[in-house]
């Protein structure tokens, strides 16, 4: 019998429930994949708690990677025994599970190089570092980028592909131990945001100039610092909000603080577009298949433990990526 999580009402992390599921046969345009690693997000959070809607109930988890068993009528871009990962939005919910149905357009074929479980942890951090790294700013060597929460699943991807761009990377952090982490991983500069001044520390580093990029997926609790720590003109990159959503505020505070830039990204605009998702996913799989980029998996969990995988993500006690092993 294929297992799943699913959750009926949302809330905490123990709405999560672990149950048998039929799975069937693939409709027109779905396949049947039995999974061998699934990836936990930040993002699954946001679905399990309400900030992200969705009927219950329901599925949780967006990302997984493993094996085609099965092919619906008018398939044709994958076939049975494909080594395949995918990531996506609503279209993908329900990627914690043994063996599940799912349309095939979201399906991306693994090279040999990536194994199975660096793909669940990274198909979905993986694709967003390569988007804010080659879509959102046209970089330049010497530019600096602020990367908050730099030791998280994000963080260790940015970092690593900021340094192969030849940019100054200040990150912030909640730990010394993640300090070290961060450091490990590229960053030039770490801040401990727990008990440092963000804005005033950059302006240190930067001569008083400011940087070019922050990258900010903490959201409420570091939004004003952020904006605080841009250059004149800078740009603002909202990419996820770990500690609550940014309240409104008027635009005029952008050109108060210097005719700033703001971004609120999500992945899905940057992969609609089958060749640029293809693109994207050929030069993450490059870099991560020639060691220029590791993928640190350092949480793993089994399936049954999703409650306590939650419990641990929420309350900052991971570094790099976590997946469940099937
Ligand atoms: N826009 C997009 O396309 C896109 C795509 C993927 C992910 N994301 C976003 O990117 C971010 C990183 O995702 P991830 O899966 O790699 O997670 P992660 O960074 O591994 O984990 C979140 C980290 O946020 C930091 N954080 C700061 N304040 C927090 C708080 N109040 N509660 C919990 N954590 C807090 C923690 O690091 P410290 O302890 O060091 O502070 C924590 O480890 C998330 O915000 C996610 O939504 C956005």
């Amino acid at each position: 019998m294929a297992k799943a999580v699913r959750f009926y009402e949302a809330g905490g992390p123990e709405v999560l429930r672990y149950e048998d599921v039929e799975v069937g046969d693939p409709g027109p345009g779905q396949v049947r994949i039995r999974h061998v690693a699934v990836g936990l997000n930040y993002a699954d959070t946001y679905f399990r708690n309400g900030t992200y809607p969705i009927p219950l109930p329901n599925g949780i988890g967006v990302e997984a990677a493993g094996v085609v068993v099965a092919l619906g009528e008018g398939v044709n871009n994958v076939a049975v025994g494909d080594r395949v990962t995918y990531t996506g939005f609503i279209n993908t919910l329900g990627a914690y599970s043994t063996e599940r149905l799912i349309p095939a357009a979201p399906l991306i074929k693994l090279p040999e190089t990536i194994a199975f479980e660096t793909a669940a942890a990274m198909t979905m951090r993986g694709l967003t570092s390569a988007y804010l790294m080659k879509k959102i700013h046209a970089f330049r060597e010497g530019d600096s980028i602020l990367l908050h929460a730099a030791a998280g699943g994000v963080g260790l991807i940015v970092s690593q592909w900021a340094k192969l761009l030849g940019l100054t990377v200040i990150g912030t952090v909640s730990s010394v131990a993640k300090a070290e982490v961060a450091r490990a991983h590229g960053c030039d500069h770490v801040i401990d945001y727990s008990h440092e001044d963000v804005a005033q520390r950059v302006r240190q580093l930067t001569g008083g100039r400011g940087v070019d990029v922050v990258f900010d997926s903490v959201g409420k609790d570091t939004f004003m610092g952020s904006l605080d720590s841009l250059k004149r003109r800078g740009l603002l990159v909202c990419v996820g909000t770990a500690s609550g959503t940014i309240p409104p505020f008027d635009p005029q505070l952008l050109a108060m603080k210097g005719s700033l830039y703001m971004t609120r990204p999500a992945l899905a605009d940057y992969i609609a577009e089958p060749q640029e998702k293809a693109a994207l996913a050929e030069e993450l799989f490059g870099l991560v298949g020639s060691g220029l980029i590791r993928i640190e998996i350092n949480q793993h969990y089994a399936l049954q433990d999703a409650v306590q995988a939650h419990r641990d993500l929420e309350s900052r006690k991971t570094t790099g990526s976590s997946i469940f092993i099937i």
